[in-house]
């Protein structure tokens, strides 16, 4: 008689358990970073990857990257100039000290402005925070290179980074 409950049981539980996860998630907290909203932004900077939060980075690193998209990582990158100011002009402002200093509090923190990081995955705290990712993790085929956030983090691109 009380078997056939048992799959309900479960299959509530698991619901359950998804709205916990998921109520958490949407209540924002620490490891929330406001995703780009701006439709060049979005399309010149989300083709290959993502489009980074720009919150990650201080202004001075989006400058130093925007000045020399032709050498982006191995890749060229490059877009006409009137584009490459909108984008410089977005991600500058929404910077983690600029715009969006509130999100990137822990994430930037012991980063010296003036070296420009080009690399959110050199970050102290980024490192810091993937110490203990297992090998494999990185090896997967899914995933590939540390720069592929949303291998991991499936909300990625809607800002939450909570796993
Ligand atoms: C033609 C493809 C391409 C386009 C377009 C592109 N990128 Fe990239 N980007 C790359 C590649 C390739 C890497 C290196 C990825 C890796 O290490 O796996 C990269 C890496 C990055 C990283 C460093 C990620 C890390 O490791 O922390 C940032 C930040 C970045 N891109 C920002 C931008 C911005 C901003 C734009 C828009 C102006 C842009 N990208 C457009 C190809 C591109
Ligand atoms: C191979 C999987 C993987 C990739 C790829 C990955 N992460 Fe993570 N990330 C993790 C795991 C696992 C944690 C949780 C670490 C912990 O809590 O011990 C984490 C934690 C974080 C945190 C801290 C959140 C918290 O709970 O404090 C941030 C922010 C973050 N990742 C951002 C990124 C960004 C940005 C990228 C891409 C540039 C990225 N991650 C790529 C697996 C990954």
């Amino acid at each position: 008689m009380n078997i056939p409950y048992r799959p309900l049981t479960l299959g509530l539980l698991a619901i359950a358990f998804s709205a916990l996860v998921l109520g958490r998630a949407q209540a924002g907290g620490s490891h929330y970073f406001p995703p780009v909203v701006d439709p060049v932004v979005k399309e010149e900077c989300g083709s290959c990857h993502i489009a980074f939060a720009p919150s990650m980075l201080p202004a001075s690193s989006w400058k130093r990257m925007m000045d020399d998209l032709k050498n982006h990582f191995g890749a060229d990158a490059t877009i006409d100039p009137a584009m490459a100011a909108r984008v410089t002009d977005y991600l500058a402002n929404n910077a983690g000290d600029s715009g969006g200093r509130r999100y990137s509090d822990k994430l930037l923190r012991g980063v010296s402005t003036i070296s420009a990081p080009l690399r959110i995955t050199d970050l102290p705290k980024w490192v810091k925070e993937h110490r203990k990712v297992p090998d494999r993790e990185w090896k997967h085929p899914r995933v590939r290179s540390k720069a592929n956030c949303a291998g991991c983090h499936a909300d990625a691109e809607r800002g939450y980074y909570d796993e």
